[in-house]
């Protein structure tokens, strides 16, 4: 994909990990949070990162062509009002969240919102004028950029409702060492988001988070 510019909204490790990986593709990213004045440690990380610049939510929303939400899941839509819905209008929006909340069956996190509803459809119905595609929501961010994972390129399974989106969002992925798998509307997020469920699962039962998953056909 030509340069442009991105807004990445949250600043955790998975906002980091696409701003500093769509810097080092040659991209201009804005990095939203909060309270930029007073995240010095944030200050101090994109000091150590070229073309990459820190705004608040608005700033890095107006800021990108393309806008990525990576706030806490179950805090997307107090996100995207905190960045103004208009800052998105018209433009391709990847979804990377979850909306993971403690499940007291398992020990371990469950999803505050799913089978009937995903985080994907709560974005895009927040976002009306925007085209929202869930994506980089099932790998940890150590792999969202350039993965060292043996037989690749592997699989981003993607969805949303606007082909034309998918298309470009398949291209930034094609950049950064995925081959875009669509698997749907932006319904197919509820299950997107309860894959992440099996991935901690498989985590915990390796004693390694390391992993991602692939898909495997007859003539793969
Ligand atoms: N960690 C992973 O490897 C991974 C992989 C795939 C998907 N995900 C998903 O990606 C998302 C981000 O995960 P993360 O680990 O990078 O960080 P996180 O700790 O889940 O979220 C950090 C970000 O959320 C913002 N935030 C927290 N509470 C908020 C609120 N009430 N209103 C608005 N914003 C709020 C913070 O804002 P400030 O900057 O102002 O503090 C910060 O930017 C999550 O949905 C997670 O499930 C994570």
């Amino acid at each position: 994909m030509d340069p442009t510019r991105v807004g990445v909204i949250g600043s955790g490790a998975v906002g980091r990990a696409l701003a500093a990986g769509f810097a080092a593709h040659g991209h201009e990213v804005t990095i939203g949070t909060r309270a930029p004045e007073e995240n010095d440690d944030l200050q101090a990380w994109a000091a150590q990162h070229d073309r990459v610049a820190i705004g608040t939510f608005a700033g890095a929303a107006e800021a990108g062509e393309i806008v990525v939400l990576a706030p806490r899941g179950t805090a997307v839509e107090a996100a995207i009002q905190t960045a103004g819905p208009q800052h998105f209008a018209g433009k391709v929006v990847i979804d990377a969240t979850n909306p993971l909340a403690p499940d007291p069956a398992t020990g371990g996190p469950g999803l505050a919102v799913g089978h009937t509803d995903s985080g994907g459809e709560i974005a895009q119905r927040a976002l009306p004028d925007a085209r929202v595609v869930k994506a980089f929501n099932t790998v940890n961010n150590a792999l969202m950029v350039d993965p060292s994972l043996p037989g690749g390129p592997h699989p981003m399974f993607i969805a949303g409702d606007d082909d034309a989106a998918k298309q470009a969002v398949a291209e930034l992925l094609a950049d950064v060492g995925w081959k875009a798998f669509d698997v749907g509307g932006i319904e197919q997020s509820r299950q997107l988001e309860s894959l992440v469920l099996l991935w901690v699962a498989i985590g915990r039962a390796r004693g390694a988070y390391d992993h991602a998953f692939t898909l495997v056909t007859p003539s793969s």
